[in-house]
């Protein structure tokens, strides 16, 4: 896949049933092109959380970027997983994952996105950043690596 070669309006965005089968064969092969050593075990926590919610991006039937998150509170939605095929990066992929992400969470009621980075994540920083969020929190995970919360509200469409 070239980069250069995709036009935006190449590419289709859709929301997907995450309590469906076929959700980790959808999702592995992008995951093991984002990160490094992927566990897909990791995906796992999906049976355990509230509502999640999945958008994804397609480019000729092929599965280039995702988003994933869900409940953290009776208003609050957790930006959990996410990612864009490294040959499709700055195309503006991620930021129309987070648009239609938060524009159908603000539908359902959440009034805040929040969300978890490493702090060395630049690329990330930049897009939360620049979408809104707020950095509201700073730890060393279990591992001792320096991890930022940033937070977002969500503005509310009109009833
Ligand atoms: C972070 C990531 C999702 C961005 O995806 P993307 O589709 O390339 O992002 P977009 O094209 O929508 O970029 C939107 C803006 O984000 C910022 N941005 C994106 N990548 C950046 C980079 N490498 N460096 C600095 N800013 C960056 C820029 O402001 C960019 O706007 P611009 O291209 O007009 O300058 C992608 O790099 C990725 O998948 N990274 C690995 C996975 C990951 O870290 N996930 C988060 C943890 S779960």
């Amino acid at each position: 896949m070239n980069a250069s070669a995709i036009r935006p309006e190449e590419i289709d965005y859709r929301f997907h049933d995450v309590d469906r089968d076929d959700v980790a064969a959808l999702l592995l092969p992008i995951c093991s092109e984002i990160f490094p050593d992927f566990e897909p075990a990791y995906l796992g926590r999906l049976q355990h959380v509230a509502d999640p919610l999945l958008v994804f991006a397609r480019h000729r039937e092929e599965v280039v970027g995702f988003k994933l998150g869900y409940r953290r509170g009776a208003r609050l939605f957790y930006s959990w997983l996410g990612g864009v095929h490294p040959s499709v990066r700055r195309v503006g992929v991620a930021v129309e994952l987070m648009r239609r992400q938060h524009e159908h969470v603000a539908r359902l009621g959440y009034t805040f996105v929040e969300t978890r980075t490493r702090a060395s994540n630049n690329p990330m920083i930049v897009l939360n950043l620049r979408s809104g969020f707020q950095v509201v929190g700073f730890e060393l995970d279990s591992g001792g690596i320096p991890v930022v919360t940033l937070r977002r509200a969500l503005a509310h469409p009109p009833a």
